[in-house]
């Protein structure tokens, strides 16, 4: 099939033009290369590539693709915060946009990268797609607006599916330290002790990021019938942690580390469980490959094999945030105008 991935130069997108290429896919990708110069191993080369930013693409670039994968985006919570209004221009403005030019374009199917963070804070059991949002950043509100904006496309010939991610970790060509399990470990073997800036109990649904990049391919060689419109949380119910689950494994993983939690309410509120009940209904054959432990020894060779250091941690090439704050003129500059 013919496979459009947006936000393919970022931090999941390498692992599925990878996947999509050994599947025989054909594969072109676009990207503002936002994180130009923070790559820490080669990608694998999408067929075709298009540095653009997604708001300015029209049904005619969109002409002849079976599948729309998108995940182009400012893409975490605190980035979200940077700049509220570039943030609900790209993710929300620009995604409906995008799903439109799709349709318009007769793309039959569009996987939007949603996120589990659209939870929020919430008690108590694990929660599924039905149950009720409580976004706590700018970042979530985004992809609940895109979520709800694309939904009333959804008909005979145009079937959207809303991957709702787990927060990702593990290993990448384009590393990103600023997610909680990356930035543990890397923080263990560059400095030999973490802070966690918490009590430790704050769960959080965790995922591969190759397992994320898998669950895209899965639902682009899903049957229409069965993904149709559907929202889905990504991720697996025995990958719920507790952010000090993270540090126990941290701490086995690289003996000696120090560990301290600092018990304040820190800038991240966010703490839930969640139910992925829903994803092994519609693919029952889909499972993931990683368990947390499983995924950060991975990481943690590669962590070794690039003698990652103190600098490596303290520099902006691996946090998203940093990165996005110096290129922002870039960002406001040349780009605001295009929203469709
Ligand atoms: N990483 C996670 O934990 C996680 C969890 C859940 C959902 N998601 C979602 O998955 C997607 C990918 O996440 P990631 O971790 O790979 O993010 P990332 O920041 O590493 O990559 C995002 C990519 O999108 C590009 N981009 C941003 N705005 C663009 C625009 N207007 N036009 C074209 N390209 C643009 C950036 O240049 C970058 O290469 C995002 O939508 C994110 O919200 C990520």
């Amino acid at each position: 099939m013919r496979v459009l991935v947006t936000g393919h130069r970022g931090y999941i997108g390498p692992h599925l033009v990878g996947l999509l290429k050994e599947a025989g896919h054909e594969v072109v990708g676009c990207d503002l290369d936002l994180f130009a110069g923070c790559g820490w191993e080669p990608m694998p080369p999408p067929d075709r590539e298009i540095i653009r930013d997604v708001r300015s693409l029209t049904p005619r670039d969109l002409d002849g693709f079976d599948c729309v994968m998108h995940l182009a985006a400012i893409s975490n919570d605190p980035m979200g915060d940077l700049d509220p209004e570039i943030t609900r221009s790209i993710n929300a403005g620009g995604s409906i946009g995008l799903a439109r030019a799709a349709k318009a374009a007769g793309v039959p199917r569009f996987l939007f990268s949603s996120s589990c963070s659209i939870y929020g804070q919430a008690e108590g059991r694990p929660l599924a797609e039905e149950d009720a949002l409580n976004p706590v950043s700018v970042y979530a509100e985004s992809k609940i607006v895109a979520e709800e904006g694309i939904a009333p496309l959804a008909d005979a010939d145009f079937s959207p599916v809303y991957l709702r991610n787990a927060t990702a970790y593990g290993h990448s060509p384009m590393l990103r330290i600023d997610l909680v399990v990356n930035n543990l470990l890397g923080c263990a073997v560059a400095k030999g002790d973490i802070r966690i800036v918490s009590d430790g109990t704050p769960w959080r649904p965790l995922i591969h990021c190759k397992d994320i990049a898998r669950a895209f391919v899965a639902f682009l060689e899903a049957p229409r019938g069965t993904i149709h419109n559907q929202r889905v949380n990504v991720g697996g119910d025995a990958e719920n942690y507790r952010v000090r689950d993270i540090a126990a494994i941290v701490q086995r993983l690289v003996p000696g580390t120090g560990l301290v939690y600092t018990g304040e309410v820190g800038k991240d509120p966010r703490d839930y469980r969640v139910d992925f009940a829903r994803l092994g209904r519609l693919l029952p054959d889909f499972q993931l490959e990683y368990t947390l432990a499983a995924g950060m020894e991975e990481l943690l060779a590669r962590y070794r094999a690039h003698g990652f250091s103190s600098r490596d941690f303290d520099g902006d090439q691996f946090v998203r945030l940093r990165t996005l704050r110096h290129r922002l003129d870039r960002v406001t500059g040349g780009l605001q105008a295009t929203t469709p």
